[in-house]
Formats: C-alpha cells, structure tokens, sequence
C-alpha cells in the first residue's frame, strides 16, 4: 500500500492543515510506504515572490517534520526537486480534456479570490495528477476541497490505461468524514486565503488573539445553547480531552456555558497539545543544512522510484524509437 500526499508551501500552516491532511497522513506511516512532498510548483500558481517561495519552501518542511513525520520512516522532499513530474504533467496534458479541467471548482474559486488566471493555474490538476500517478499512489490523504481533484488524477488515469495499455495504479481519496473540514474564527472553512486562521506554529501572544477573535453569538451565559452550532465549540471538541469535553457539552446544553471561559481552556489546550512539536521545530530551525540534507537524500529515493514509472510512459506513448 502506497500513501501520497504532498502541501503547498504557501503561509503558515494552520490547524485545518493539521488535522485535515497532515495528521491522516502522518497516521498511514506504519501502513506500507509513505510519500509526502512540499508541492513548490503548485505554489507557484500564485506565488511569484522567489525569496518568500525558497523561505516558505524550507518553513513546510521544517514545520512536516516537527509535527512528526519521521523522513527516517518516508520518502519526503521537494516536488521540484523531481524533475520527471513536468515531463509527465505534460504527457498526461496531452490527453486530458479541456472539459475536465473546466469544471474544476477550485479554479473557479481561486479566480474569484483574485489570483491571476494563469495557464498554471488552470491545468494545476494536471500537475497534481502527475504527482500522484508517478508514484503510483493507492491513497491520497486530502481534506474535502481536494476530491475533485483526486476525481480527475482518476479520470485522467483511466484514460491514459485506456489509451496506451494498463500503466497506472487508480489512485483512492483518503477524506477523513468526522474531519473533513475544521471550522475558521468565522465559521467558514478554516483557509489561509479567508484569513481565518488559528496557526500552528504562533507565538502564546499571538495564539491567545487568535482564539480570542473565534466567533460566537450573543446568548447569555445561563441560557442553553446548540453545541455543535457554535463555531468554538467546534473548534474546542477537536482538542479537549473527552471527559472535560462531555462536561462542556453539558453546559452548552443545559446553560452555563461561558465564551469567555472556554477560549482561554482552548488556549491553554492548544499550547499543550503542540508544545513537543514547538521544541522541535526550534531545534530543527536551528539546522538548515541538515534539513536540505534530509531533502536532498528523499529527491534521490523519489527519482528512483519516478523513473521507473516515466521509463514505461515513455516506452507507453511511443517516445522510444
Ligand atoms: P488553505 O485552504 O489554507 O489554503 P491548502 O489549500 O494549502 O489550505 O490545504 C492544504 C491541505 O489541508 C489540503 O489537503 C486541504 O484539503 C487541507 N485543509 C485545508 N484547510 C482545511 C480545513 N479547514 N479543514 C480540513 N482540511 C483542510
Ligand atoms: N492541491 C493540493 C492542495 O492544495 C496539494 C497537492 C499537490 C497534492 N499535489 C498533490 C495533494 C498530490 C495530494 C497529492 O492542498
């Protein structure tokens, strides 16, 4: 079994991060073999700043490995660093119907949030299915808003193996459904773009005005109140130990609960819950030698591995004579 799944390097990263792709696929690593990767070209479609992109770039990975993805245990590493998967995105380009691509929301979305529409940036799933079929990945662990670009990495396979003879593994979407989106401080999805984030890695300063600004409405304290429509509660369930997490229930529902209160728990709990991460990640920070150096030797492994598979493309398609 092969788990795949890669991140841009795009911003902080913040708790949807964490528990909406990161932490399933840190969870997949005794199960067979795991590939995880920082998606640089991806980022691309909307970052055009080359210092903030090499800093953001090193800052992923910095931050992957402090939130325990062991590179000893994976092969981890930089998607531009393989050079195969542009050769690839532009085999499977050269199949991939315009209407597939055209009916991506994201895109549509991402235009609508004012990134420049770019050729990039329309065929960016084309990138990403690359990504996925180089390795022949049988699980990709995503948050929701990825499905439909794990439909199309699918489509885009099965047209190839229909084309040009059985070549790729169909990848699966791994969407965890308890968890497949973390609520903002707004209540929309949690999204750097909506700027509604709780970050991971913030200083205690800026993680206390972070879940400070979480929303919540106007009911006073001793009426009761529908726990899973409030938007901290939400957020307080995904870190409360289950004991402390039945009890605040309680008050929700039978009055008593107050905002104020909880927020200050949810701090206190969300400095807990990432204090052995924190430390690592000072350490790691420290050594960016070492951090390329852990980069450099999973780019080898990987374009092992990717050749194997652009080798039969090739041969596939007719590139060989
Ligand atoms: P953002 O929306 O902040 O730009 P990305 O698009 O870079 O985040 O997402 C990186 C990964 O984290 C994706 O797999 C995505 O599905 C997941 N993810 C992002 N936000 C959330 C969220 N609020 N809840 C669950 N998963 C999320
Ligand atoms: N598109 C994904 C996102 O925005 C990132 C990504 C690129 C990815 N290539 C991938 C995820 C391959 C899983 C597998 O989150």
């Amino acid at each position: 079994m092969k788990t795949l799944s890669g991140i841009q390097p795009s911003g902080q990263l913040h708790i949807g991060n964490y528990f909406g792709m990161m932490l399933p696929m840190i969870k997949t690593i005794d199960q067979g073999e795991l590939y995880a990767f920082i998606v640089n070209l991806h980022a691309m479609t909307s970052v055009h700043n080359p210092k903030r992109l090499a800093q953001d770039t090193m800052n992923a990975a910095i931050d992957f490995m402090a939130l325990g993805l062991d590179p000893e245990r994976c092969i981890f590493w930089v998607q531009s660093d393989v050079p195969e998967v542009t050769e690839l995105t532009w085999l499977l380009s050269t199949l991939t119907p315009m209407g597939l691509l055209e009916r991506c929301h994201s895109f549509k979305d991402k235009v609508a949030k004012g990134i420049a529409s770019s050729h990039g940036l329309f065929s960016y799933p084309v990138l990403m299915a690359a990504d996925i079929l180089l390795y022949q990945a049988d699980r990709v662990p995503v948050g929701k808003d990825q499905k439909q670009h794990l439909e199309v990495a699918r489509d885009i396979a099965i047209k190839f193996n229909n084309t040009f003879g059985d070549t790729f593994v169909l990848p699966e979407p791994v969407i965890d459904t308890n968890m497949a989106t973390v609520p903002g401080l707004d209540g929309q999805k949690m999204s750097k773009s909506y700027g509604n984030t709780i970050n991971i890695f913030q200083s205690a300063k800026e993680l206390k005005k972070s879940v400070m600004a979480i929303q919540t409405d106007c009911t006073p304290v001793e009426e009761p109140k529908d726990p899973e429509k409030c938007n901290l509660f939400n957020i307080f369930k995904l870190f409360a130990p289950t004991e402390r997490l039945a009890e605040v229930q309680n008050l929700y529902l039978n009055g008593g609960a107050a905002y104020g209160h909880i927020k200050m728990e949810l701090v206190d709990l969300l400095w807990e819950f990432f204090r052995e991460a924190r430390e690592r990640r000072e350490l790691l920070a420290k050594d960016p030698g070492q951090v390329k150096t852990i980069l450099a030797q999973g780019a080898t492994k990987a374009r092992a591995k990717a050749s194997i598979t652009l080798d039969l493309v090739r041969e596939r398609v007719g590139l060989k004579y």
